[in-house]
């Protein structure tokens, strides 16, 4: 639903493949999503530099990093969390659309919400690698402290204690962050990228 009426949409004279072209590669978005303290930050991070140090154009989105400014007015009811993907979704349409590679680090547990994101790109450009880990031993690595403050109480709604995670039905990669290190996924990644023509 659009509140903006009597807007026009202007032509660039720059095109998406153009930028493509110019940067030597397809742009998509690499939209991670899995618990807190399943890997995605970590991933996501070695994977930029790793696609820097090869001379790939990137940008990185993080849950954290985007709360802090642009989604800071959005906490963590169904509603919100429905909204911070789908500024992200958009936000990442903008970067595809500046031929970047784009790599998202966000829970976005609901199914619904990350298949919008998919369906406002293009076919191909939503890449989506589910950072598989079991409750407990996300509860157990616990890097922020956060898991205790859910038991407790202290913290309310969080994924996985007392609100949901809906697992993806068919990611294009799948990382069992519980048998695989960061290495490895990253290894996992830049081939399916290599192995599709993105890079
Ligand atoms: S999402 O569900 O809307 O996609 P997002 O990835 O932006 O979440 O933010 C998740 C991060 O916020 C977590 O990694 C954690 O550090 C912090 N956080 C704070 N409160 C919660 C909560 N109730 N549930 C999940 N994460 C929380």
């Amino acid at each position: 639903m659009s509140k903006s009426t009597n807007i026009t949409w202007h032509e660039s004279e720059v095109t998406k493949t153009e930028r493509q072209h110019l940067n030597k590669q397809k742009s998509v978005t690499i939209w991670f999503t899995g618990l807190s303290g399943s890997g995605k930050s970590t991933i996501s991070v070695a994977l930029e530099k790793a696609l820097f140090n090869r001379g790939t154009h990137t940008y990185r989105l993080d849950g954290d990093n985007v709360r802090h400014g642009l989604n800071k007015n959005l906490g963590f009811s169904p509603e919100d969390r429905q909204e911070n993907i789908r500024r992200i979704g958009e936000v990442s349409k903008l970067m595809v659309d500046a031929g970047l590679i784009t790599i998202t680090a966000f829970i976005s547990p609901y199914r619904a919400d990350r298949d919008k994101v998919r369906e406002i790109l293009d076919s191909g450009e939503f890449i989506e690698v589910y950072t598989q880990c079991s409750v407990e031993t996300c509860e157990k690595r616990d890097p922020k402290g956060l898991y205790k403050k859910a038991r407790t109480g202290e913290i309310s709604e969080f994924t996985g204690i007392s609100a949901p995670y809906e697992e993806p039905r068919n990611p294009e990669i799948t990382i069992d962050t519980e048998q695989t290190d960061v290495k490895a996924a990253v290894n996992q990644i830049v081939n399916y990228l290599e192995e599709n023509d993105y890079i």
